[in-house]
């Protein structure tokens, strides 16, 4: 699903570089790099502030913990998404009250989140799936009039762009209080191991997240709330360092990648490809088809007969997921995340595709499907 040695190869000079630089100084906890990469990565979004920690989750964690979320609190998220984005709500001991998604983009329903808010609700978590925006726009109105933050979950979506209202432009993960996102070797911009960071423009907002990633301390060995511990390695910061700067060519040989697809795929019957939502970039994390007459599962079979390697994301929602049995989830209030856990399939999508391999995936489709 991704060539993470073909696109290291390209830049193996930077990168040991890099890691050279990190070995010389041995500040492999912390130190210089995860500095500069935290600023780097600030000016690359146009936010103020970024808090460099050990993961995606826990970096929605400690964007929660921010924001006190706790026992007899609501957070209103999407169950179609990776499991991370209801776990840490439910590990904080409050209630992840989930809406269904939009069937075309497959991000939150904007309606939906507005009837779902009550006094109890402490955040709204749309996440920017597979690489394109929620309605940030509706979103934003709604959080504006309700006064409940937004933490956007841009582990898909890092360097999309949003293009609303007139006063609504700008990057994932920037719009609301927070933004998270995760460098797991396979995301956009990935590290060699584990990775992630909560973006925000809010001074208050940004020194508590820092306080909680570092055992809720500031002054050393004082601690004055509980926090946790989460950090970014020195090396993985050297990494992504070099990686940003080549991060705008990654996303657009994704897009690239995305168009070749969509011209091989358009007319396939019972095959629809990927719908750009118009107000956003879609930097394709996944490049996902909807696959018609109960046919995805045979597809995936023939592919991998074939060789290619595809995915399901995500084949449980989270409203029926054993671990969240406790909150009783409606089973028939989620048609939309029913219908795409039994349709997606998302194809190989990542910066080293070449014409050749994509002609070769799309003609085992069309037959297929013929
Ligand atoms: C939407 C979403 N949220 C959160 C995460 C969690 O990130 P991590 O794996 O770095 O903890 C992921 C990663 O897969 C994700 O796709």
């Amino acid at each position: 699903m991704v060539d993470l040695v073909g696109q290291h190869a390209k830049i193996q000079s930077e990168l040991d570089e890099a890691i050279g630089r990190v070995m010389a100084t041995g500040a492999f906890v912390k130190g210089p790099e995860v500095a500069a990469f935290a600023e780097e990565l600030a000016e690359f979004t146009g936010s103020k502030h970024v808090i460099p920690c050990g993961n995606g989750t826990d970096a929605l964690q400690i964007a929660l913990m921010a924001l006190g979320i706790g026992p007899g609190d609501e957070v209103i998220t999407t169950g179609f998404t990776f499991i991370s984005t209801v776990e840490v709500v439910a590990l904080m001991g409050a209630k992840p009250v989930l809406v269904d998604v939009h069937p075309d983009t497959f991000t939150i329903d904007p309606e939906q989140v507005r009837a779902a808010i009550t006094p109890r609700t402490k955040a709204i978590v749309p996440v920017h799936l597979f690489g394109q925006m929620a309605d940030m726009d509706a979103l934003m109105d709604i959080s504006e009039t309700s006064g409940v933050p937004i933490i956007e979950d841009n582990a898909q979506a890092i360097g999309a762009a949003w293009c609303g209202e007139a006063h609504r432009h700008g990057q994932s993960g920037t719009f609301g209080l927070m933004g998270t996102t995760s460098f797991f070797p396979s995301k956009n911009l990935g590290c060699m191991g584990d990775g992630g960071a909560i973006v925000t423009s809010d001074d208050a907002v940004a020194a508590r997240c820092k306080q909680i990633a570092n055992h809720g301390m500031v002054k050393q060995y004082h601690h004055d709330v509980v926090g946790i511990n989460s950090r970014l390695d020195g090396l993985q910061a050297a990494i992504l360092r070099v990686k940003l700067k080549h991060l705008r060519g990654y996303l657009a040989a994704r897009q690239a990648a995305a168009a070749r697809y969509d011209a091989l795929l358009d007319t396939c019957p019972g095959v629809h490809i990927p719908v750009r939502e118009h107000r956003s970039s879609h930097v394709f994390h996944q490049y996902t088809l909807k696959i018609e007459g109960g046919r995805r599962d045979a597809l995936l079979a023939h592919l991998a007969e074939q060789g290619i390697p595809s995915g399901i994301y995500y084949p449980v929602p989270g409203h029926a997921q054993q671990a969240f049995s406790q909150f009783q989830y409606n089973p028939d209030a989620y048609p939309v995340s029913a219908e795409l856990a039994q349709t997606v399939l998302s194809l190989p999508m990542h910066t080293e595709l070449t014409e050749e391999q994509q002609e070769f995936i799309s003609d085992v489709i069309i037959k297929f499907i013929n």
